[in-house]
């Protein structure tokens, strides 16, 4: 069976699969990463857009490693999951400075880089340069361990290591670049719109002849994984402080923590706290909104945005505690915001 998967996901992905993106078409590995970058936690759709700016405002790696990280931060803004682009511009930076501005071409040495992990750097040594390695990201995690019904709890590093010495035994024969490029393409495929979580599509499969869990019945069952995500709940209360001409009073967040490095109002932890923080001649002013829920990977935060109107030409903050600045409604928008923080402003309209 070995043998037959690569061949079978070649020959399906070249008719079956997604072609025709803006980064399939390309060898270069500065837009190859940064589809992949942009791709690890996002949809296809939404990637599109960011991905035509990224590229128009930064045209090749040089250029994004001589941004700003308020810069990049900004162009980033509404994909979330920010240690991503903090990464994507500490990388740049240092293709520029170790590999003197062109990426490495081997998996090996690509998995150096700040925010390359191991599957990422084999898919764009697979795409770029046609390398013999295997990807498993978490969908290929699915597809690879029904095809072998691999059963042990992939949670057990030692077990996850034992899955990766099966993909690697599953690639395609040595010295067939353009094979290595549909491969990994098909995985990820495969896994995104047959091979799914609750419902696998196995009669539109083109393994399904010698996928394992499929012949035992129970593809669901796979992959197993005896880890639960532990979610937490937090309440936060921002200060929605707007001025008569529309400036926002934000302050950047610090380096650790949720939103890190992003712009944002400021946020308490109690509205007491908030009140307490307030000026007293802001007081009367303050209106509490309808709270709302923001879902982050392992935190549900309920957030409870307290507006308050500020007179114009306020110089000074809107509560004690007062680092950040007034910023007016023309640079806000451009700035890297939170998306629930993005979103309050924007519904709260242009001042
Ligand atoms: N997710 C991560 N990389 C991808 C790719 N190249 N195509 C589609 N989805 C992906």
């Amino acid at each position: 069976m070995a043998a037959e998967f690569a061949p079978l996901l070649v020959a399906w992905q070249r008719s079956h699969g997604r072609s025709g993106l803006p980064w399939q078409n390309t060898r270069d590995p500065y837009r190859v990463w940064l589809s992949e970058i942009m791709l690890q936690q996002t949809q296809v759709a939404t990637v599109l857009g960011y991905y035509a700016r990224f590229l128009d405002r930064f045209p090749d790696v040089a250029a994004l490693a001589a941004a700003s990280e308020d810069e990049v931060l900004g162009l980033w803004s509404g994909l979330g999951y920010y240690s991503r682009a903090r990464n994507l511009h500490r990388c740049a930076q240092d293709v520029v400075a170790r590999f003197g501005g062109r990426f490495p071409a081997r998996a090996q040495e690509l998995v150096t880089l700040p925010g390359i992990g191991r599957s990422t750097a084999a898919a764009i040594a697979a795409f770029c340069f046609g390398e013999r390695v295997a990807i498993l990201d978490g969908n290929v995690k699915r597809v690879l361990s029904r095809v072998l019904a691999f059963d042990e709890d992939l949670s057990r590093s030692a077990n996850e290591k034992a899955l990766w010495e099966a993909a690697q035994l599953l690639l395609p024969p040595e010295g067939d670049a353009e094979a290595m490029a549909s491969y990994t393409q098909g995985q990820m495929d495969l896994g995104a719109t047959v091979c799914l979580p609750r419902q696998p599509q196995c009669l539109i499969c083109p393994v399904q002849g010698l996928c394992r869990a499929r012949l035992a019945g129970q593809p669901e069952r796979f992959p197993v994984s005896e880890r639960r995500l532990r979610r937490s709940a937090l309440s936060l209360w921002l200060l929605l402080a707007r001025r008569g001409d529309g400036a926002v009073w934000l302050h950047k967040r610090p380096a650790r923590g949720i939103w890190a490095g992003l712009h944002s109002v400021p946020v308490f932890e109690s509205p007491d706290a908030l009140e307490a923080a307030l000026r007293p001649a802001l007081r009367p002013s303050a209106l509490h909104r309808p709270a709302f829920l923001h879902v982050l990977t392992h935190k549900d935060l309920h957030l409870h945005p307290v507006a308050v109107a500020v007179p114009t030409g306020e110089a000074r903050p809107p509560a004690t505690e007062g680092e950040g600045r007034w910023v007016p409604v023309q640079e806000w928008p451009g700035l890297g915001l939170p998306a629930p923080v993005r979103r309050l402003l924007e519904e709260d309209g242009p001042g």
